[in-house]
């Protein structure tokens, strides 16, 4: 065949790296953190094989060795010793994250972003304040499905919990309860408290996904009743995640992210391609469960699968991975 076109000619050994149009870094990513308050000792996550939450006194040791794999950036969640109807411990100044980010910034490098939401703070386990008169019933459902979080009244708690995280040293800040107003609200708050310069990451366009169950045990913030769809966004809906990101861009936002990311890589794409703010896409429990149970099976090649997942995700537009991945990824890309 005399053939103009052969595509596989570049596909040869040699030159497949220099046509090569996606790369991934370990400085793309960054390492989920769980600070647990309630436990002495470090404790596996069954759910997340690999992952542990670590007591605050073991927070530093657990960021080293995030570090020593080459990954420079780590977002910190936190399980509170206590929890009430507000998650008041989310703003505590000796607070689990605050604790945590204290130690970690005083004597590591690490990059350190907080996840601010009031979910695991919250004996409901709902990402705010409730409205008047929801009640938990004795078989765990809401009296009134109609209720759910009070935005406004959330605002506040998102407001103190984001300076408290900046007045204990956090690099970022990242809300992510998807509140109406929580990126201006972050913003006003930060810069009246003189923290004008801790840049703000907005859970810009987070879904209410399956894929969260693993995060949920993790966590230990999965709500007692009802479920988050009043406020996370409908899988349904792409468009409306345009309109959701241009109002954090409004607000302030620094970095948009993107949450689940395999099963929203359209929503990558576009934000990308709408936005020139960096993007940032949240390779969430549920997409690192999958890959570990399919390969406990003997189904599919672990660290093959897991960089092509991340590779996907850049090819699709992100700039950061917030990843389970991050520090086996690092490793293998030594
Ligand atoms: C809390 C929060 C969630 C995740 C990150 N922050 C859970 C949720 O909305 O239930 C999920 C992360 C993951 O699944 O890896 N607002």
């Amino acid at each position: 065949m005399d053939l103009t076109h052969r595509p596989r000619r570049l596909r040869q050994d040699r030159i497949r790296g220099l046509v090569s149009e996606t790369s991934l870094e370990p400085t793309d990513l960054i390492a989920p953190v769980f600070v647990d308050a309630t436990t002495a000792e470090r404790q596996p996550i069954e759910s997340m094989p690999g992952h542990e939450r670590v007591p605050i006194e073991d927070s530093v040791a657990r960021v080293e060795e995030v570090l020593e794999t080459g990954v420079e950036a780590v977002m910190l969640f936190g399980i509170p010793e206590s929890k009430d109807a507000k998650g008041t411990r989310a703003w505590a100044e000796d607070g689990v994250v605050q604790e945590a980010t204290r130690r970690i910034t005083a004597e590591t490098d690490a990059y350190v972003i907080t996840d601010v939401c009031l979910c695991e703070y919250t004996e409901h386990g709902h990402c705010g304040t409730l409205e008047p008169g929801i009640r938990e019933t004795e078989t765990g459902s809401r009296e009134d499905p109609s209720l759910t979080v009070d935005n406004d009244a959330t605002l506040d708690s998102l407001r103190r919990t984001a300076v408290s995280h900046a007045a204990a040293g956090a690099d970022m800040v990242a809300p992510s309860s998807m509140t109406d107003g929580m990126v201006g609200a972050i913003r006003d708050e930060l810069n009246g408290e003189g923290f004008d310069d801790v840049p703000i990451m907005s859970y810009a366009a987070k879904y209410e996904s399956a894929f969260y169950g693993p995060f949920r045990d993790a966590a230990d913030g999965a709500p007692a009743f009802g479920d988050r769809r009043h406020y996370q966004m409908d899988p349904a809906n792409a468009r409306e995640a345009m309109r959701e990101v241009r109002l954090d861009v409004e607000q302030g936002a620094d970095v948009l992210l993107v949450k689940p990311a395999l099963p929203y890589l359209d929503i990558v794409a576009d934000v990308r391609r709408e936005f020139e703010q960096p993007v940032a896409a949240y390779n969430v429990s549920g997409e690192y469960a999958m890959l570990h149970a399919a390969a406990e099976k003997g189904w599919l090649d672990l660290e093959a699968a897991a960089h092509e997942s991340l590779l996907s995700i850049k090819r699709a537009g992100a700039d950061l991975i917030l990843t389970y991945f991050a520090e086996d990824i690092a490793e293998q890309l030594r």
